[in-house]
């Protein structure tokens, strides 16, 4: 049985992240949100440890996400972080202190004393904390194994109950023991072997797959994307022709785009792929369209109806094959932070068809480890690591009206900057980077001749989350070769910009 820990989520803004760092230590965990589990419940997943998670809250406000004490008596390990080591401190029947004037943020130096959990740790390192309480009494069984300046119990231990808290944060980067810290918890307190491997998850992924689908028929729709990409050559491993996959071509695609996926698909992996040339389709709905929100909804629709269309002529299929994956799960509503996704790939997959239901192989996986699982499978590396691209495609790169010329023109010059990027060889790329077809036309001078050809701008942005971003310093030379050859092979464009703008104020797209 595959081992695994359990993060009790408080609401804390890193909680993912911490899912994230114990899984990259080759242990799987999950977030759980702390009101959507019982004690009996935990007990039979025979969780290897529980993690308590930060949050916002004051323990003493009634209102605060609060757990049941029996949970201590489990006989689970358990390690509270910030607001989740003030819980564990007070259900023990410790005292907690608002540390008004002695709130900390950021850096600070941890001084430890020992144990278990610093094992390995430096007496003194740096640390990442961001509290306004903290422990004042720690409780019975407990003693204190680190602190700082301002929180005389920057951490403490209960061995002989295998409890443990510590009020910096060891998940974040910044928390230099932090690694050192979760590797001891998991592996010295909680005893892990660290069976969480990428190839163990496609053996074992593909086994359970097979079993489930026996002598059933599977559709999926390709978006050109990592992640449908993964789940389709994952269920084609297991499932072979039975699974069908759908490429929905709307005109709106970057140049080479949909010659990648036929070649990936259909050739690489012999798999049955049906191209559907819907380019007329969807710009004749697009036609004098110009509001952005507007052209999103035309292409979701359309590209349902589309895929409705292939699916009455395929016949019957018994399961929908969709790229989900964990962050998309939590923030939907499993995990309690506050996140809302705004933008599917393939939103809102017909129900009506028919199928038995939805299958989502990825739906436990992190996208670094949907990356993983991609190289594992043999997926090209171009693929795997391909920059995210809207499922609107180019419709939300050209401003205003969307025309066949407006979209020659962005093909091109997109792919001069994307070459020019791949040839820049930075080592820190962007993380995402393309070009936009403003609606304004500007005057040139080209030979003896005056122009008046179209303004390309050139984005590039350096991102976490996507959330907010910083736009990327390219190196001049890169930006300068990219808008020399964008005007000189794309004859219909007359002036290159380059876009300065962070998220916030302003978005990754321009439309
Ligand atoms: P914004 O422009 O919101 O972009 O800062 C953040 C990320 O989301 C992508 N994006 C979209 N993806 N459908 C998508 O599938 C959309 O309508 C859409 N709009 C923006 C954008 O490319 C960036 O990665």
């Amino acid at each position: 049985m595959q081992e695994k820990i359990l993060v009790l989520d408080f609401g804390g803004q890193y909680n993912l992240l911490i899912a994230r760092r114990i899984r990259e230590q080759h242990v799987y965990a999950e977030v759980k949100a702390f009101g959507s589990v019982t004690i009996e419940q935990i007990q039979s997943e025979a969780y290897k440890g529980i993690v308590f998670t930060g949050g916002p809250n004051n323990v003493y406000d009634l209102a605060s996400p609060h757990f049941d004490p029996a949970i201590l008596a489990l006989k689970i390990p358990i390690l509270g972080i910030c607001y989740g080591h003030q819980l564990l401190a007070w259900m023990a029947g410790g005292e907690i202190q608002a540390a008004e004037n002695a709130s900390e943020y950021g850096r600070v130096t941890l001084k430890s004393a020992g144990g278990i959990l610093f094992d390995g740790v430096p007496a003194e390192s740096v640390c990442w904390m961001s509290h306004t309480d903290m422990v004042k009494t720690v409780p019975a069984g407990f003693t204190i194994t680190a602190s700082t300046d301002n929180c005389p119990c920057a951490a403490m231990a209960d061995d002989a109950r295998r409890l443990y808290g510590v009020q910096f944060h060891p998940e974040v980067t910044h928390t230099a023991c932090g690694k050192q810290l979760l590797g001891n918890f998991l592996y010295k307190i909680c005893g892990c072997r660290g069976d969480w491997t990428m190839e163990e998850f496609v053996s074992a992924s593909v086994e359970k797959l097979r079993q489930e689908l026996s002598g059933k028929r599977a559709l999926c729709a390709l978006s050109g994307g990592v992640d449908s990409a993964v789940a389709a050559v994952l269920l084609h491993r297991a499932i072979g022709d039975r699974l069908t996959c759908v490429f929905v071509d709307h005109g709106l695609l970057r140049k080479g785009e949909r010659e990648q996926v036929e070649q990936v698909f259909q050739h690489r992996f012999q798999m049955k792929l049906i191209v559907v040339n819907a380019r007329e389709r969807f710009l004749s709905k697009l036609k004098g369209v110009t509001e952005p929100e507007r052209k999103r909804k035309i292409i979701g629709e359309e590209f349902i109806r589309v895929f409705e269309e292939e699916a009455v002529i395929l016949g019957k299929q018994d399961v929908l094959v969709q790229g989900t994956i964990y962050p998309d799960v939590v923030e939907s509503g499993a995990g309690s932070a506050a996140v809302i996704k705004s933008h599917h790939n393939v939103g809102g997959l017909p129900e009506k068809i028919g199928f038995e239901r939805v299958i989502e192989p990825l739906r436990e996986l992190f996208k670094d480890e949907v990356r993983a699982v991609g190289l594992e499978l043999g997926i090209p590396e171009e693929l795997v690591m391909r920059q995210p691209f809207p499922g609107p495609g180019l419709a939300i790169r050209v401003m205003g009206e969307i025309t066949e010329e407006k979209l020659t023109a962005l093909r091109e010059a997109d792919a001069i900057f994307r070459e020019e990027i791949m040839r820049g060889g930075l080592a820190d790329a962007p993380n995402q980077y393309f070009a936009v077809l403003t609606d304004n036309r500007s005057v040139g001078v080209m030979g003896d001749a005056r122009t008046y050809g179209w303004v390309i701008a050139l984005r590039a942005v350096s991102t976490d989350d996507f959330m907010t971003a910083d736009w990327t310093r390219l190196p001049y030379e890169l930006l300068a070769r990219a808008s020399s050859r964008i005007t000189n092979e794309v004859r219909s464009v007359s002036r290159v910009v380059y876009d300065i703008t962070s998220k916030p104020p302003a978005t990754v797209e321009w439309e």
